[in-house]
């Protein structure tokens, strides 16, 4: 059968594991989002399920993009009814319905960075607190954590232990109050108003839990106390729930990334299938072999070992600078050295730091050597 072709076993069980929760652990370049992909047209195409009852949540707005164009090759028009979104976008949807009882009208404005900042200003400025003192930008970054912890202005205060934290609290409180009469929504607003309205308004809640019979979540292991959330909310009445993802690929800790949304998975819902994918299609066995070492002194993970029917591939290459200077200038000069000779152009290199201050000194060696980057 068509749809099955082209998946090894486990990536088949996946797909064809449709009633229940799935928990699917995978490493980098095992076939995830290709098995999302085929779990939607599998759904559709061989359980006859109605496209309007399928959600599937991507990290961003590209990879639903791109997992819209698969669907559309793989199932044709029927895609358009599907939900294929980031969670900020299924909010946007759910709220431009729903919203009028949490007292926002329908057309409300969504504010970015910018439009925050400036009306935490005006907020600083009627609580006549010195921005010097309390940089807009970071209540921005308290008020954010807060609202990815579904925390209101009061839960705020309350768990503040040092002065800052107690005046983003008062601020916050202004801010959402200040926004509600604008009828403005924060992006963080999106998920947590839902959240909010779910909360407050069962039949809101039970109508989506019911229309949503079949929810996937890609990145799973990227999602926030916020997200985590609604996926609960929603997916409490059928319980068909299959979220994709890997514990050793969670970069978004610093921006309220919980990691033991996956790893508690099977805790929240004991009845999981737990599925992992283990072959790699994307590198070669020394990378992954690397990789695997690496990986392995993480400390909250789900064990498993990638392997790959790739070639070998040529040996990595480690090397230690005497200074950073000494480091740049190698990388410079390797970058120009394939370039000129092996036939490799720019856009096939890719420099990666740590830091952000770091990359003053790589900037300086590759104006030297006239490499655009
Ligand atoms: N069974 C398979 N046979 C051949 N190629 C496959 C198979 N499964 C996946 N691939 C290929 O491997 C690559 C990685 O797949 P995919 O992007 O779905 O992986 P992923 O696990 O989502 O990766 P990431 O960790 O980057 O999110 C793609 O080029 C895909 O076409
Ligand atoms: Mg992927």
């Amino acid at each position: 059968m068509g749809l099955l072709e082209g998946l090894n076993p486990s990536q088949k069980e996946a797909v064809c594991t449709t009633e229940g929760p799935v928990l699917v652990v995978a490493g980098a370049g095992s076939g995830k989002t290709r098995v999302l992909t085929h779990r939607i047209a599998y759904l559709l195409e061989e359980k006859g399920v109605d496209p309007g009852s399928i959600l599937a949540i991507t990290f961003t707005n590209k990879a639903a993009g791109e997992m819209k164009e698969r669907l559309q090759a793989l199932v044709g028009p029927a895609s358009r009814w599907l939900w294929v979104s980031t969670f900020h976008a299924a909010c946007v949807r759910i709220l431009r319905q729903e919203i009028a009882p949490l007292g926002y009208r329908s057309n409300f404005v969504i504010y970015d960075t910018a439009d925050q900042l400036s009306l935490l200003k005006s907020c600083l400025k009627g609580l006549d607190l010195d921005d010097k003192k309390f940089p807009p930008k970071s209540i921005l970054h308290a008020i954010s954590n807060a609202k990815n912890r579904l925390w209101g202005p009061e839960r705020l205060a309350r768990e503040a232990d040092n002065l800052f934290l107690d005046k983003a609290a008062e601020v916050y409180r202004r801010y959402q109050i200040r926004l509600k009469e604008l009828n403005g929504l924060d992006f963080d607003d999106l998920l947590m108003l839902t959240v909010e309205l779910f909360r407050q308004h069962d039949k809101v809640l039970r109508y989506y839990q019911h229309k949503f019979r079949y929810i996937l979540v890609d990145e799973y292991q990227d999602t926030n106390h916020a997200q985590y959330v609604l996926i609960r909310q929603l997916a409490s009445e059928h319980r068909n729930l299959c979220v994709v993802g890997d514990p050793d690929q969670s970069i978004y800790g610093w921006r309220g990334a919980n990691l033991q949304n996956i790893l508690n998975f099977e805790e929240d819902y004991p009845e999981a299938r737990v599925i992992k994918l283990e072959q790699n299609y994307r590198s070669t066995k020394i990378i992954l072999t690397a990789a695997n070492q690496v990986i392995s002194y993480n400390s909250d993970r789900k064990p498993k070992a990638l392997w790959t029917e790739n070639p070998q591939g040529k040996p990595l290459l480690m090397v230690t600078g005497e200074t950073e200077h000494h480091e740049a200038g190698f990388v410079a000069g390797e970058i120009y050295r394939q370039t000129q000779g092996a036939g490799r152009s720019y856009k096939d290199f890719a420099v990666l730091y740590r830091t952000n201050a770091q990359s003053r000194v790589f900037e300086e060696a590759f104006i030297r050597s006239g490499i655009p980057y």
